[in-house]
């Protein structure tokens, strides 16, 4: 991609301008590997590795795995080289494993770290000192201020109609207020699922996209396949935006909180101090049972490879924007 290098190493030279963001549980070794080697940046919440009490850190063995293949990767393919990958941290007081992990990531050199819930120096020194850069999930101004403040290198604006725990604003709104203030690399989450939406971020302001949902239909996705099937078959209709699973407002498919027995157009509040990603984060129903997605699945048709999506978007990009040159054409 040309006209990036305003931007940190690690995000330049991508097929599309694309993240493809961490999903907990179904982010697994080879959904990242897959998508790096499509050309975009792959990647993985760090919690998604659990070992067995007792066991040596699978997060070591991930990243073991993820670098050598991606490795192999580029010296089969010079000219063609995989893109970066990214690690998520959940950066909140009940993520016992962040020191641990924060200590292996250094280790690995992860080139991107992507952290959430909570904006902290000390991690956002430990991604400097091996050389990577931050990139800090936010979900209005105010925070995106203080993430700045506090060292990161980047911001994700996650906007309303995103997948997992999601803003109200719109993106529109939440990316002009950010732009007046801020240059460096800012990222959209919410809702893209075609090219045309891709290069909506970039007329907006952003400098890249942010992509959940549509890999959760991917066959390399760590998910069930009836999660897989109603991704496919569902579109914005078919989300509801709750507090309820996790103590955080979100956007759920609402057929998952049917299966689970419950009313989705009728869901009481959380409350958020029972938020917890401790090593019981996997108890609640959420996210086992009641399925994230963002409002943009409407355009995903069809389970497919993760290379097949990301071809998908890069031929509506590049279509969108030959349209627009056409209408502004003068
Ligand atoms: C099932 C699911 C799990 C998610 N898990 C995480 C997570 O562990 N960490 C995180 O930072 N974001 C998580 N997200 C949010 C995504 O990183 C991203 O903001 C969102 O998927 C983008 O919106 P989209 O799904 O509409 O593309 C999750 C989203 C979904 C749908």
């Amino acid at each position: 991609m040309s006209g990036d290098s305003h931007l940190p190493k690690a995000l330049q030279g991508l097929r599309i301008p694309a993240v493809a963001s961490p999903l907990f549980i179904i982010s697994v070794p080879a959904l990242v590997i897959a998508q790096c080697k499509a050309g975009v940046i792959g990647s993985f919440p760090a919690l998604n590795a659990r070992e067995a009490e007792g066991e040596s850190p699978l997060l070591d063995a991930w990243l073991k795995e993820i670098t050598e293949e991606l490795d192999r990767h580029n010296q089969e393919n010079p000219d063609k080289p995989a893109a970066p990958f990214a690690v998520n941290q959940i950066v909140h007081r009940s993520n016992t494993r962040l020191e641990r992990d924060l200590e292996i990531c250094v280790n690995w050199k992860v080139p991107v770290w992507i952290t959430s819930l909570g904006a902290r120096v000390e991690v956002n020194e430990a991604a400097h000192s091996c050389g990577g850069i931050a990139l800090h999930d936010v979900i209005n101004n105010k925070f995106a201020k203080k993430a700045i403040e506090k060292g990161a290198d980047g911001l994700i604006a996650v906007a309303s109609g995103a997948g997992g725990h999601a803003g109200p604003q719109s993106p529109l709104a939440l990316i002009s207020e950010i732009r007046e203030w801020f240059n460096g690399p800012l990222l959209l989450s919410g809702s893209i699922a075609t090219g045309d939406s891709l290069l909506a971020a970039l007329a907006m302001g952003a400098d890249l996209g942010y992509i959940g949902s549509p890999f959760i239909a991917t066959d390399e996705a760590n998910a069930d396949q009836g999660y897989k099937d109603m991704i496919v078959d569902s579109s914005a209709e078919d989300i509801v935006y709750s507090s309820l699973f996790t103590g955080v407002w979100g956007n759920y498919l609402k057929g998952s909180v049917k299966n689970a027995g419950m009313d989705p157009d009728n869901l009481p509040d959380g409350d958020v101090s029972t938020m917890s990603f401790g090593s019981d984060r996997e108890k609640p129903k959420a996210w086992k049972t009641i399925w994230g997605s963002g409002q943009g699945i409407g355009a995903v048709k069809s389970q497919g490879t993760t290379e097949d999506l990301v071809s998908r978007i890069e031929r509506e990009y590049h279509a969108a924007y030959a349209r627009l040159q056409d209408r502004m054409a003068v």
